[in-house]
């Protein structure tokens, strides 16, 4: 393949695999935690655990087959295949044998509360109560791996909130708000700390 003369657009694909894996465990991990404040069982937060790790896991496979296909793709729509990605990461997962918790929330975690998402146009509460968690998890965990922080601990909490606030007829509130009071609790400085230790342990390696 002839990578200098890309006709695809890198940047919706994955290049970088640790930030791959880092975005996956930040989202697994807060998606965990707002599931247990919402009072849900333990294998329901164990299963958001594992989905918001493999959330995103459609790009790898998207990734693969524009490759495969890289001589006669002449031109690729990027909006149009990144929309693909939660359809292939739900056929990928199915593949494996994962839960079928874990696939509705892959499958949903692009679909807006007021049914301008994605890919299903799913509305309110016709959307999964997983993937309406996960929506609102991988959205921070976006806005957390944008701010490039050499520590978390300097984690810039109210500009990671304030695009989410303004699309937050994107989220189901109740849910919204109940991360909210999270990202400003002491657990989640506690996690912050956590995840500082956890960096260091895997760059000491
Ligand atoms: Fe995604
Ligand atoms: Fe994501």
């Amino acid at each position: 393949m002839n990578s200098s003369n890309n006709v695809f657009p890198e940047s919706i694909l994955i290049d970088n695999v640790m930030e791959y894996m880092n975005h996956g465990a930040i989202v697994g991990n807060l998606a965990k935690e707002i599931a247990k404040r919402m009072g849900m069982d333990e294998e329901f937060c164990y299963d958001m655990s594992i989905a918001g790790m493999m959330h995103d896991i459609g790009k790898v496979k998207i990734r693969t087959y524009i490759e495969e296909r890289f001589e006669k793709v002449m031109f690729v729509d990027e909006a149009r295949y990144y929309r693909m990605h939660p359809t292939t990461g739900y056929a990928l997962l199915k593949e494996q044998g994962f839960s079928d918790r874990i696939l509705t929330a892959v499958l949903d975690h692009h679909e807006n509360y007021d049914g301008s998402g994605y890919p299903n146009n799913l509305k309110g509460e016709g959307i999964s109560v997983e993937g309406r968690i996960l929506h609102i998890c991988d959205s921070f965990g976006r806005n957390m791996m944008n701010q490039k922080v050499s520590s978390w601990k300097d984690l810039r909490i109210d500009e990671a909130m304030r695009d989410m606030v303004e699309e937050a007829k994107d989220f189901d509130m109740k849910i919204f708000l109940l991360f909210q009071a999270y990202v400003y609790s002491e657990e989640f400085q506690n996690f912050l700390e956590e995840l500082d230790l956890r960096m260091k342990d895997m760059k000491d390696k």
